[in-house]
């Protein structure tokens, strides 16, 4: 039940609710009609960002539950800002997905003292106090960044010196952070170094740009690790615009695994991809009803991932949903 709704109101919904009982749910398939869920997205970054929206109001329509959709457009003082519009709607429940990691606390402490559970989904905070929010639904971002690590080791096995670039996501957003600890966490042969390190944020643009510096100060580069897809697509444009061949003069492992980035694995022009899976609207769902009605739930649900090399793409690729 929409809390900003006056007794009077809500009695007149009541008495005609009682007035329909036995007809139909109507279009939303028997879905909780009366939830109202606030939902604060990252912004449109990528291609994987544009596949998790849409998983998410997907899901919310499907199952029949207003969604307040909210594009922060990758600004923390945005989110701030709909989070605390999301506590004076007086919303049942607000989820989002943190631009980066820390500075949460004081508007989560908000919402916890107006009665609102919050859920994280894709990235999380960095809070102490983890009774601020109900659960995290999302990817250990270390692990996928251990497994691009594992497959470098694995790759240039035989190598004396590898001479590795890495495109970083935003800076201070959990899977920047996590997936730059991860490969670190693989890659610790003295032969493996990093010589150069840079945010891209996430962006095809900002990979281009980036990688035609690194380029242009590096004449030796084995390795492009790239934090997702979209910077490591972007990576490739600039390899290609300096003369050399992606995949073969220069290795690329890239995160996300969505349809352009399979395609430039199945093409060779990737080398490998570690899945991070966008599809996380159906789960949300059920946490967000659950949380709403008091129920509890796993404070942390992992999502289940795998990794693909040029051959699983070519085969993975006419089923990709996103
Ligand atoms: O938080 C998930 C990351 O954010 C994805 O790997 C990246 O593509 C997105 O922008």
């Amino acid at each position: 039940m929409k809390k900003f709704m006056g007794a009077a109101a809500a009695a007149a919904m009541l008495v005609a609710l009682s007035g329909c009982a036995g007809s139909s749910d109507g279009a939303g398939g028997g879905g909780d009609e009366s939830l109202i869920v606030g939902f604060s997205q990252v912004g449109a970054e990528s291609g994987w960002r544009t596949a998790n929206t849409i998983s998410i109001q997907d899901a919310f329509e499907e199952a029949g539950i207003e969604l307040k959709f909210s594009d922060a457009q990758g600004k923390q003082e945005n989110q701030i800002k709909a989070i605390r519009s999301f506590i004076q709607q007086q919303v049942d429940v607000i989820a989002f997905s943190p631009v980066v990691e820390s500075g949460w606390d004081t508007v989560l402490k908000e919402a916890k003292d107006a009665g609102i559970p919050v859920v994280l989904t894709d990235r999380s905070v960095d809070s102490t106090d983890t009774s601020l929010y109900e659960s995290f639904l999302g990817s250990d971002f270390i692990v996928e960044g251990e497994k691009a690590g594992e497959w470098v080791v694995t790759e240039f096995a035989d190598a004396d010196k590898v001479n590795i670039v890495e495109l970083q996501g935003t800076t201070g957003a959990a899977p920047a952070n996590d997936r730059a600890e991860g490969f670190r966490n693989k890659v610790t042969d003295p032969k493996f170094e990093i010589i150069a390190t840079q945010t891209g944020d996430f962006t095809r643009a900002g990979g281009k740009q980036v990688m035609e510096a690194f380029l242009q100060a590096n004449p030796d580069i084995d390795l492009v690790y790239a934090h997702n897809d979209d910077m490591g697509l972007g990576a490739i444009e600039a390899i290609e615009a300096a003369g050399l061949v992606p995949g073969e003069d220069i290795k690329i492992v890239t995160v996300d695994a969505v349809k352009d980035g399979m395609t430039a694995l199945s093409e060779g022009k990737i080398n490998f991809i570690v899945e991070c899976s966008p599809l996380l609207g159906p789960q949300l769902v059920e946490i967000a009803e659950k949380v709403a009605a008091g129920e509890s739930v796993e404070k942390r649900i992992v999502t289940e991932e795998t990794t693909f090399t040029q051959e699983q793409a070519i085969e993975a690729l006419p089923d990709r949903q996103y």
